[in-house]
């Protein structure tokens, strides 16, 4: 038994942010691409978790390939004040488990990677380390891209996969090897400290230009774009439920707020104060840089509603669209080039 003093003296030895006086210390590790996620998901988790009374310390292991002149990174030690970085080259092969004893030091209850593209390298070492650790909960960022949809719309979590891609292999470790795991697979992703614009940058670049806004299909395909922060939510609701978390492993990760691809673009042209001149054609002629896929790519978050709890997300696209806008802006938006060529040869291909 320890007494109240000891407890008090352990509880402040960690880095933690620990808000209730608890004698179960809980750490959390978060492995962190160099991109960060591309929507900051690391970044986004550590706020999160900063304020969930489980978890009594947070570390991130960040790639060190990343730029820490631009977000989320440079904002880390502003807004993540308590958060331990550690940086380590993670897309080095010969990286093992010992090497990542090596550089924490410690051991780790919860474990999110956002990192690890297959069960080799960087990938086994985090896997290793979960085992050896004893750790409570390994949960992988993977992907819906490994995806291969069955004409089944919202996908469920049976859709069959990819199994070759790397993502699968890291689950089949995790499951072949018995660790406590679960596998979230976002969609598409967008954040206030995100490093990738894109996919809604696509319509803004038109729209602001009067340009003509090319959409594949009939435009009522539908998409699931992510507030990061809803995303993180997702990663941090398997301490709802640690044992459900784990029972049912693989779960759908996005908003069930889903929009079509039309509905994007006049949301969008809202916002910049603008007529939305949408084009259809024709999709076989291709995506061009039509930033989502050609035909309907979904999923809902049912199971993890179901299962997990997830209360939901608290952010929505036709609201965050203004902030959006602002840091388009921002970025330069309104007077960067812009080639159109491959608009052209979707909306007139006899021209070209
Ligand atoms: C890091 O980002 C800054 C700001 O965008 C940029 O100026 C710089 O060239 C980048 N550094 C590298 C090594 O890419
Ligand atoms: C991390 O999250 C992003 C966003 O979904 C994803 O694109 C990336 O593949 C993720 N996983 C890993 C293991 O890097
Ligand atoms: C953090 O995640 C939990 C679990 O999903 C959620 O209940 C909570 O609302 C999230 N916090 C924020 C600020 O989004």
């Amino acid at each position: 038994m320890i007494n109240a003093a000891q407890a008090i003296a352990i509880l402040a030895a960690g880095a933690g942010t620990a808000s209730a006086f608890s004698l179960s210390m809980s750490s959390a590790l978060i492995v962190q691409n160099k991109g960060g996620g591309h929507g900051e998901l690391g970044f986004q988790l550590a706020k999160n978790l900063s304020s969930n009374p489980k978890i009594t310390s947070i570390t991130i292991l960040q790639d060190s390939a990343c730029n820490d002149s631009k977000e989320p990174f440079k904002s880390y030690s502003t807004d993540i004040p308590n958060v331990k970085i550690v940086k380590a080259d993670l897309a080095d092969e010969s990286m093992t488990a010992a090497t990542v004893q090596d550089l924490l030091g410690d051991s780790y209850d919860y474990i999110w990677d956002n990192a690890s593209k297959g069960a080799s390298g960087c990938g086994k070492a985090v896997l290793d380390c979960a085992k050896s650790w004893n750790s409570k909960l390994l949960t992988y960022v993977s992907s819906a891209g490994i995806y291969k949809p069955d004409g089944v719309f919202p996908m469920p979590e049976t859709t069959p996969i990819k199994d070759t891609a790397g993502q699968a292999q890291y689950e089949k470790y995790a499951v072949d090897n018995g660790l406590p795991f679960v596998s979230f697979r976002p969609q598409y992703i967008y954040g206030e400290k995100s490093n990738k614009w894109d996919y809604i940058d696509y319509f803004f670049d038109r729209l602001v230009r009067n340009e003509p806004v090319p959409i594949p299909g009939d435009g009522s395909q539908k998409v699931s774009l992510t507030n990061s922060a809803d995303v993180a939510s997702l990663l941090a609701s398997v301490l709802n439920d640690e044992s459900a978390a784990v029972q049912q492993t693989f779960f759908n990760c996005g908003t069930d707020q889903l929009v079509t691809y039309d509905e994007v673009a006049s949301m969008c042209a809202e916002v910049a104060g603008v007529d939305a001149n949408i084009q259809h054609y024709d999709a076989s002629l291709g995506k061009a840089v039509f930033p989502f896929r050609l035909t309907d790519f979904y999923v809902s978050p049912d199971m993890a509603k179901s299962k997990l709890g997830w209360d939901g997300p608290k952010h929505n696209l036709r609201e965050d669209l203004s902030w959006y806008f602002e840091s388009y802006k921002a970025r330069g938006g309104m007077t960067k080039e812009l080639d159109l060529t491959k608009d052209k040869e979707v909306l007139s291909p006899a021209s070209v």
